[in-house]
């Protein structure tokens, strides 16, 4: 019998046996439909299909917010795993695989990225609170409240992530344009954000910074990185204070899809 699967979108065949599995390991979107012998099973196939993993993708990236507010317990290298698994996968140009992670938990080396991070930080919060920086948001005011407060409390982040990347093993096509050039990073932030999506999967909170890249050389010490190296991001990440949100604030479709020309809104 042919049933009608509606977290994969497709037909799926139904076998006769039908398993019991607890409501724990049913998603909670099903699990209004447990009187219901044949969502049990769908959900089971699901669970199985899945290989293991605990979140929908798309509940994933609607929800993997920047966090700014940590708890200090631990983050252990198992927390990880799979969140780095995730960055392994991304794509990059000729597969040439250019990425690296440094997972920084020293105390004195959190202290002193946190040190080096307040400098820029403190002077972009100066020129967005005059106007100098637009930060495009009209929630701008608690967006950099909380961001400030990230500051002032970066170093108790258990663990710091600095993403690298060696660029001779990118590929930019764009850098004879007279512009900036941006292609390389093709090859480096998909992984990246591989890496926050699976630590959201395992319900850790994570903030992208890219302020650290100033201090490049200064990090590269600290850290032992070889010469041809390049720091493209630092990723604090802990257990969040708050639950995550269900819905990013961000643009809508008709504002950012265009059928054939720019400026016509496929789905305005
Ligand atoms: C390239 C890049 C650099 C960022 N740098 C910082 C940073 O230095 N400090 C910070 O608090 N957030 C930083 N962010 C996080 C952004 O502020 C955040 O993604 C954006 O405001 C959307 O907010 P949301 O994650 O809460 O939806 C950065 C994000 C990106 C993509």
């Amino acid at each position: 019998m042919k049933v009608y699967d509606p977290d994969f979108g497709e037909y799926i065949t139904r076998t006769d046996s039908i398993s019991i599995y607890s409501s724990e390991a049913l998603t909670s979107t099903n699990k209004y439909k447990l009187n219901k012998c044949s969502v049990i099973l769908l959900s089971g196939l699901r669970l199985s299909r899945t290989k293991g993993a605990n979140m929908e993708l798309g509940d994933a990236i609607y929800s993997a917010v920047t966090t700014r507010y940590f708890s200090n317990e631990p983050v252990t290298d198992e927390h990880l795993h799979k969140a780095f698994d995730y960055a392994r996968f991304a794509p990059q140009g000729g597969n040439r695989q250019p990425v690296r992670f440094i997972v920084v938990r020293d105390q004195d080396k959190r202290n002193q990225l946190a040190e080096l991070y307040r400098g820029p930080w403190k002077a972009y919060l100066a020129d967005a609170q005059t106007g100098d920086i637009n930060i495009g948001s009209d929630k701008a005011a608690r967006l950099l409240r909380n961001a400030d407060h990230f500051a002032d409390h970066l170093e108790e982040v258990p663990v710091m992530v600095v993403a690298c990347a060696h660029l001779e093993d990118t590929h930019p096509t764009d850098t004879e344009l007279g512009r900036l050039s941006v292609v390389g990073g093709a090859s480096i932030y998909p992984a990246v954000q591989n890496f926050i999506l699976g630590c959201r999967e395992a319900k850790l909170g994570a903030s992208l910074t890219t302020l650290l890249c100033l201090f490049e050389p200064q990090v590269k010490e600290l850290l032992g990185m070889p010469e041809d190296a390049a720091t493209v991001a630092h990723i604090a990440v802990g257990h969040r204070t708050k639950e995550f949100p269900t819905k990013l604030d961000r643009m809508g479709l008709e504002d950012i899809v265009f059928s054939e020309t720019w400026g016509a809104s496929t789905y305005g």
